[in-house]
């Protein structure tokens, strides 16, 4: 899933597997999230920011309930369902997130036609920028605009985190629905996961002269399994033993009595999303105030409380963290739900020929797959662009 075709070719491709020409065609960015992790399903803070790369859905209508997908990397090849008879245990691979949004709509009372799809991607999988999100977006934007369902890019976030969570039996939050649908070009997006209130903050990296890399480690994750339930679950635990709705309702003076109630694990789950919420807060604050260059500090500390805490970085991802801030990086943390995935440092741009090089030279020491490495920048959100 390296390059997008381009627009016209997806068009084409289109109308060598069907026949005819798409209605339109819908692109959503993946996203990197600059600060805030595990923190939006305890009604928290985050700050991600959309990224270049996206998937595309060049998507017609149908008159019947018939929908027909392709895409340009699955095996599949082309897929047949009657929406009639969709329901979640019946959506399996990637066509589940596609068909997983259109039965959400269902559900939500949307009549939705048939429909023949082909999908494309150039957001690489499995490497925690959220590929499974900025496909959900991409067809939730195409079928709200064909059916005129008239939902806002607010209730489109649900739509695909429902999908995610009822159809591919992921417990994920509302962070990445929400940074491709409502990010812009040069801005992250500050959400309060509670309120659902976004606000743009200006991210002009190139501006302070710095890069962002982003360090594909390769090791795959997945959030259907595992590791991302389980420290669902503890939050949810820890909530409940210390009473409140959610932890988001904790501030660090609480820090010290939730020690004498809760066992060692449980307490460390609970010190990095109150510790996490704060430093999301102090990077806004500092973003506004002195600029992309002063955040650093905040990203690595993130990154010690994801590793010591919150356990879900990996050998690869510290790796990567360690050899950028080494070499000179701003800060580093790794993004996303963990377990592998990606890495981020934040680097001044002279340094970057130099980072690459090293963090290369240190996987492949440690005897590492070796990373995929690339600059991102905020891009623009979820639109139509054909
Ligand atoms: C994944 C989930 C998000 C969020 C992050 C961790 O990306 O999809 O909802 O929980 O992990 O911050």
């Amino acid at each position: 899933m390296s390059s997008p075709f381009a627009r016209d070719e997806l068009t084409a491709r289109f109308m060598a597997a069907f026949g005819h020409a798409p209605d339109g065609v819908w692109a959503a960015p993946g996203r990197v999230n600059l600060i805030g992790e595990h923190t939006d399903y305890n009604e928290g803070f985050v700050l991600p920011f959309a990224i270049g790369p996206t998937a595309r859905a060049a998507v017609r209508r149908r008159t019947d309930r018939t929908a027909r997908l392709i895409s340009s990397y699955g095996d599949e090849g082309l897929v047949t369902v009657d929406l009639e008879r969709l329901a979640p245990s019946n959506m399996h691979g990637w066509t589940a997130y596609p068909l997983g949004v259109a039965w959400v709509l269902g559900q939500q009372g949307v009549t939705v036609p048939g429909f023949d799809l082909f999908l494309d991607s150039s957001v690489p999988t499995g490497a925690g920028l959220s590929s499974s999100a900025a496909i959900e977006c991409a067809v939730a934007l195409a079928l709200n605009e064909l059916t005129g369902a008239g939902l806002t890019r607010e209730e489109l976030v649900p739509v695909g985190q429902r999908a995610e969570n009822e159809v591919v039996g992921a417990p994920t939050g509302i962070l990445d629905q929400s940074a491709s649908l409502l990010g812009t070009e040069g801005h992250a997006v500050f959400l309060d996961c509670r309120s659902r209130r976004a606000e743009s903050v200006p991210l002009d990296l190139a501006g302070a002269q710095l890069v962002l890399l982003v360090v594909d480690t390769r090791v795959s994750h997945t959030h259907a399994t595992g590791g991302y339930a389980s420290r669902r679950a503890s939050c949810e635990l820890g909530a409940e033993v210390l009473g409140v709705p959610a932890l988001r309702d904790l501030g660090a003076a609480d820090l010290r009595e939730a020690a004498g109630l809760l066992d060692d694990e449980t307490y460390r789950r609970v010190r990095h999303i109150v510790t996490e919420n704060d430093r999301v807060l102090a990077t806004v604050k500092v973003l506004v105030e002195e600029g992309p260059a002063a955040i650093g500090a905040l990203l690595t500390a993130s990154h010690a409380s994801m590793r010591d805490d919150f356990e879900i970085s990996c050998p690869e991802l510290d790796l990567a963290v360690q050899t950028a801030l080494a070499n000179g990086a701003l800060g580093a943390r790794m993004t996303g739900g963990g377990f592998g995935g990606s890495a981020i440092a934040l680097i001044p741009a002279p340094a970057e020929q130099t980072i690459r090089q090293q963090i290369l030279a240190a996987f492949h020491s440690a005897g590492f797959r070796p990373p995929d490495v690339f600059t991102v920048t905020p891009a623009a959100g979820a639109r139509r662009i054909a």
